[in-house]
């Protein structure tokens, strides 16, 4: 396969293996068969990591595209996530089996608890049990690594089994960077992955970005994700168009003036989505 672009390397996480610095969001992507077609657009351009979840539809598309663009199994790093309406030993269990069902996989190399869903009654013990049958899951070969999701540090100390999770994946962009978070899991090596690095186009307006991607000569986008890359935090963006697959990889090729980062860390709280671990 020719590979369009493609500066993304590779980060060790906390238990040894390796993950691409940047991947591809799958989340809307729902038609079988024209998210087969964006996934191999993904993968055509560069993109490693695909990350998808039990609940967004697109695990058929993606399993499809890893399974037909003729790259070797070994190449591609494929999240999924438990959603959190399946947490507990056997619901995550059945989750992780319908996961690899329809991705058609042998394996997944990340698996993530979606949401802690802290408003459930039980949801500490759930999340307990969840997490020692990831760790089983892990050690049966089934996934590679594990993690979690929109878990806040209070949600982390609930899971600690002695066994830290890989990766939480949570919302930062600009305007939203959850610091105490971001600190909590670097100081303990749990790699962080950004969702919503763009914004979900909420930051399009912002006219702090679009003065900066005139200085830069560059798009919003590749300001923002940038900005994510300045933090060492995995983006994970998500189009549908492959001109903007490519664009969104050349954030690599941005690097950011100490003063204009001091402004993007700065910015009071912007395009967060509305959704908060404690309550959703
Ligand atoms: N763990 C979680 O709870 C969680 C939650 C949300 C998302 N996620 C994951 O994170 C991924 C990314 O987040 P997201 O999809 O919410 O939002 P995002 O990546 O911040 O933004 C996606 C939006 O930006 C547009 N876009 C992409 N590149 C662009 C560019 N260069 N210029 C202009 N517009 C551009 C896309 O439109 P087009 O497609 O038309 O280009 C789409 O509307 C998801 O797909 C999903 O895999 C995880």
């Amino acid at each position: 396969m020719e590979q369009q672009y493609n500066q993304a390397s590779y980060i060790t996480l906390n238990d040894g293996n390796k993950i691409p610095n940047i991947g591809f969001g799958t989340w809307t992507i729902k038609d079988e068969q024209e998210g087969y077609k964006i996934v191999l657009d993904a993968i055509e351009s560069g993109y490693r990591l695909i990350d998808t979840a039990s609940i967004y539809g697109s695990e058929g598309s993606v399993g499809k595209a890893v399974n037909q663009c003729g790259l070797k199994r070994s190449d591609l790093f494929i999240t999924t996530k438990v959603g959190k309406d399946d947490l507990g030993t056997n619901l995550c269990f059945q989750s992780l089996q319908a996961s690899l069902r329809k991705l058609n996989l042998q394996y997944i190399d990340l698996l993530l608890i979606h949401w802690p869903n802290a408003k459930a009654p039980d949801y500490e013990k759930k999340l307990k049990e969840t997490w020692e049958a990831f760790c089983h899951f892990k050690e049966a070969g089934l996934v590679k690594s594990i993690g979690v999701s929109n878990f806040l540090p209070h949600h982390l100390k609930i899971i600690d089994n002695g066994i830290i999770p890989a990766v939480n994946q949570i919302e930062f962009h600009v305007g939203y960077t959850q610091d105490e978070v971001v600190d909590y899991c670097q100081q303990k090596d749990i790699l962080v992955q950004a969702w919503s690095p763009l914004g979900q186009r909420r930051l399009n307006e912002n006219k702090t970005l679009i003065d900066m991607a005139k200085k830069y000569n560059t798009s919003i986008a590749s300001i923002c994700l940038a900005f994510v890359l300045s933090h060492n935090i995995v983006p994970i963006p998500k189009t549908q168009n492959k001109q903007r697959m490519i664009e969104n990889l050349h954030c690599f090729d941005i690097k950011l003036s100490a003063d204009d980062l001091s402004i993007l860390n700065n910015m009071p709280q912007t395009a967060f989505s509305g959704l908060h671990p404690d309550t959703f």
